[in-house]
């Protein structure tokens, strides 16, 4: 939820920790801040917002120093301003932190009985005060190990030490943190994404390591103090485009990428001479898995509930789903045969990534959804499944939740296959089928200024639904959330026959409703529902397939009608006007389109 970076070098820090903490922006955008050591003296500026707020303050200071550390924030314990935010320092430590100490008032009640002054509300405090309280009887790495085993909860931490002129300190639980190196120069850094700027050669740490960095060497030790070896991975050197182009927003720019998304997994996946699936290196036999339990959060955990709709459709799996946050605390009742999946775009989300571990903890097959596949998530599953869609950075999920659906598609097709609950001929009219969906999303992208007219309804109302039934029913929720992330409008996501169950009752004149009915096996019963709302007032925008046959019902506010395709593949079709339905909206109420308010793009804390 946070981003922090550190380099030592052998020349000024600033401006490049700066640079980094631009590309760090996406993780944490209330608050920054930046410390630098020169000749035993740490500079340190902070600012309130943007990292634009901070290169403006810096630009008033003369930030020396070969060694600083940096940081974006994303609150968690105290309200975003200058105080709280990054990095905290004593007299003589300074700290960056992504994570929530648990046990801060506890420990903070101790460093205050030693007579250590506190200056904000965050819990990350604590660790400076800790560390420097040790320091006064210990060297460095005791020091360091002392405080990491007195701490209780998830951390990645950068530290420097006004009388340790060349070296940062990097310790990590929980939340992620990476090792670059670079030419005279070493980084630490929340993820590969801040670092791939400055370098390709990455390590990782693992939970309860630290490192200490000088510009000419990295050493890293386990939570003992043990010297430990690290691989060093080469990132794909590959330029992914992490520009807006022509777009005024990544948003933008992501919706317009989705056909390059589903060309990319057809690439990766099918095998076009034979029209079959190629999934290598699984670790097991698929034809022995006898149930699937699919995990994610928000956008993904959409995902994992369309792809119950497909597993159910075309298999005999028993499926069951869950949102990472509960599954994590449930009472599991873990089944040796059933294979665990793990969607994640960032493959950082911390609720996810605890989920995983514990499958990982009781021996479980597990293999995960990701677009990252240098993340934490991938890392540590059995086994991964990339989406390729490249880098995602507007907050709200667009192209990686086609990848996503598109991934779990072809994984349920081969599962289907593999167990001989899919005629061969029907694979392959299905896989053929898959093949044309990048042209029929091509085509659907270009419905635009339907739905720029009407997205001021939507923002102008107190509240909208979104209704869809069997392969609308995720859509409808994903639509839903869309809405609410970028526009901060309440609308909700709801089962089409669940109206009369309730909610029914919030529908009165000009109330806006989203009508997920193409012409699948729900769809009359769908219209049925939509003239439900209709007849006590409500806006309907009924978002349907083209079809010859006429929509029998009157007084339907708007229709847009996608493209057609079968059944399996019209949830991908009618998720893109409800991407451009929330986009618009945003833009029209002149939000932060790439960096909704209170929000961050990675999850890492609970
Ligand atoms: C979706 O638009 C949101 N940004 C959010 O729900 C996101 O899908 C969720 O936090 C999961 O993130 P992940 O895919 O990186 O794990």
């Amino acid at each position: 939820m946070c981003g922090i970076i550190g380099i030592t070098s052998n020349k000024s820090v600033s401006s490049a920790i700066i640079n980094s903490l631009r590309k760090l922006e996406y993780r944490g955008y209330d608050s920054s801040g930046l410390a630098t050591l020169s000749e035993g003296i740490i500079y340190e500026v902070k600012s309130e917002g943007r990292v634009d707020n901070l290169e403006k303050n810096l630009a008033t200071k003369n930030m020396l120093g070969s060694v600083g550390i940096g940081h974006v924030r994303w609150a968690t314990h105290g309200i975003p301003n200058t105080v709280n935010a990054h990095p905290h320092s004593s007299e003589n430590v300074s700290i960056v932190h992504n994570g929530i100490i648990e046990n801060s008032t506890i420990l903070k009640k101790y460093l205050i009985s030693k007579g250590h002054i506190f200056k904000s509300q965050t819990d990350t405090e604590v660790i400076v005060h800790l560390i420097t309280e040790y320091l006064k009887e210990n060297n460095l790495k005791d020091s360091i190990v002392k405080m990491l085993k007195q701490l209780h909860g998830s951390f990645a931490l950068g530290i420097i030490f006004k009388d340790k002129p060349d070296l940062i300190v990097g310790a990590r639980r929980g939340s992620p943190l990476a090792v670059g190196y670079g030419p005279n120069e070493n980084y630490l850094g929340s993820d590969s994404y801040a670092l791939k700027s400055m370098t390709n050669k990455i390590s990782y740490l693992d939970d309860g390591e630290f490192c200490v960095l000088k510009k000419d060497q990295v050493d890293f030790f386990d939570e003992n103090g043990k010297k430990v070896n690290k691989k060093v991975l080469e990132l794909s050197s590959n330029e992914e485009n992490y520009e807006k182009g022509e777009f005024k927003h990544f948003m933008a720019k992501e919706i317009e990428e989705q056909p390059t998304t589903l060309k990319n997994c057809i690439k990766e996946y099918i095998d076009n001479i034979n029209n079959d699936i190629n999934i290598f290196n699984i670790p097991w036999d698929l034809k022995e898995i006898s149930s699937i339990t699919l995990i994610g959060c928000g956008t993904a955990y959409h995902s994992c509930l369309m792809a119950k709709y497909w597993f159910e459709e075309l298999t005999k799996l028993d499926v069951t789903i869950d949102i990472a946050s509960e599954f994590r605390y449930r009472k599991n009742r873990f089944k040796k045969e059933s294979l665990y999946i793990f969607i994640s775009q960032s493959g950082e989300t911390a609720d996810t990534y605890a989920a995983l571990d514990l499958c990982n903890k009781n021996k479980m097959k597990t293999c995960s959804v990701v677009n990252v596949i240098e993340s934490s998530i991938a890392r540590d599953s059995k086994f991964v499944l990339p989406i390729h869609c490249g880098p995602e950075i507007g907050v709200a999920s667009t192209k990686a939740f086609l990848g996503q659906m598109m991934v779990l598609y072809i994984f349920t097709l081969k599962l289907a296959f593999l167990k001989k609950d899919l005629k061969k001929e029907i694979y392959i009219q299905k896989i053929k089928d898959l093949k044309n969906l990048p042209q029929l999303v091509e085509k659907t992208l270009l419905i635009e200024s339907q739905i720029q007219t009407i997205s001021s309804t939507f923002t102008d109302a107190k509240g909208s639904m979104f209704l869809g039934r069997g392969f609308s029913y995720p859509i409808a929720l994903e639509g839903a959330l869309k809405l609410k992330e970028l526009a901060y409008v309440h609308a909700e996501g709801y089962p089409a026959g669940e109206m009369k169950h309730g909610p029914l009752a919030l529908i009165e004149d000009g109330i806006p409703v989203v009508v997920l009915a193409p012409r699948d096996n729900y769809y009359q019963k769908t219209i049925s529902n939509m003239q439900e709302v209709i007849a006590r007032g409500a806006k309907v925008l009924l978002i349907t397939n083209k079809s010859k046959d006429e929509v029998v019902s009157e007084n339907i506010w708007q229709t847009i009608e996608v493209e057609n395709a079968n059944d399996d593949l019209l949830p991908f079709l009618l998720t893109i006007p409800l991407q451009k339905l929330a986009y618009y909206s945003a833009l029209k109420k002149g939000y932060d389109i790439d960096k909704p308010r209170n929000l961050a793009k990675s999850v890492t804390v609970e």
